[in-house]
């Protein structure tokens, strides 16, 4: 599939957060503190988007049940079922003007 641009860099910024679909794939792009994360969009816990997960200290927190899973790896916190799976993460790729995915 290759490269996927998915944002031009001049629309990054702390607090940004925006969801994307690339095929069947759906991804969230966030930039916390001039990090930029990419994130396949659905909790392992029950599935539901993170569209709308508070993004603090470098975690995302799911909006179902809480759950808490961190940005750089996908792994959920100290607090969560063992058997629970990480996020799935990807490599934010640059080129040119726009960040996005390698597939
Ligand atoms: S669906 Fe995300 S914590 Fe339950």
């Amino acid at each position: 599939m290759g490269f996927q641009a998915l944002e031009k860099l001049h629309q990054l910024h702390d607090g940004y957060k925006r969801a994307f679909r690339v095929g069947q794939l759906e991804l969230l792009l966030i930039q916390e503190e001039g990090r930029v994360y990419l994130l396949e969009n659905r909790c392992p816990h029950m599935e539901a988007p993170l569209t709308y997960g508070r993004v603090q200290n470098g975690q995302i927190r799911c909006p179902m049940h809480g759950i808490c899973f961190e940005l750089a790896t996908g792994k959920c916190g100290p607090a969560t079922p063992g058997s629970l799976r990480a996020v799935k993460t990807y490599i934010p790729v640059y080129e040119g003007n726009t960040v996005g995915v390698v597939l």
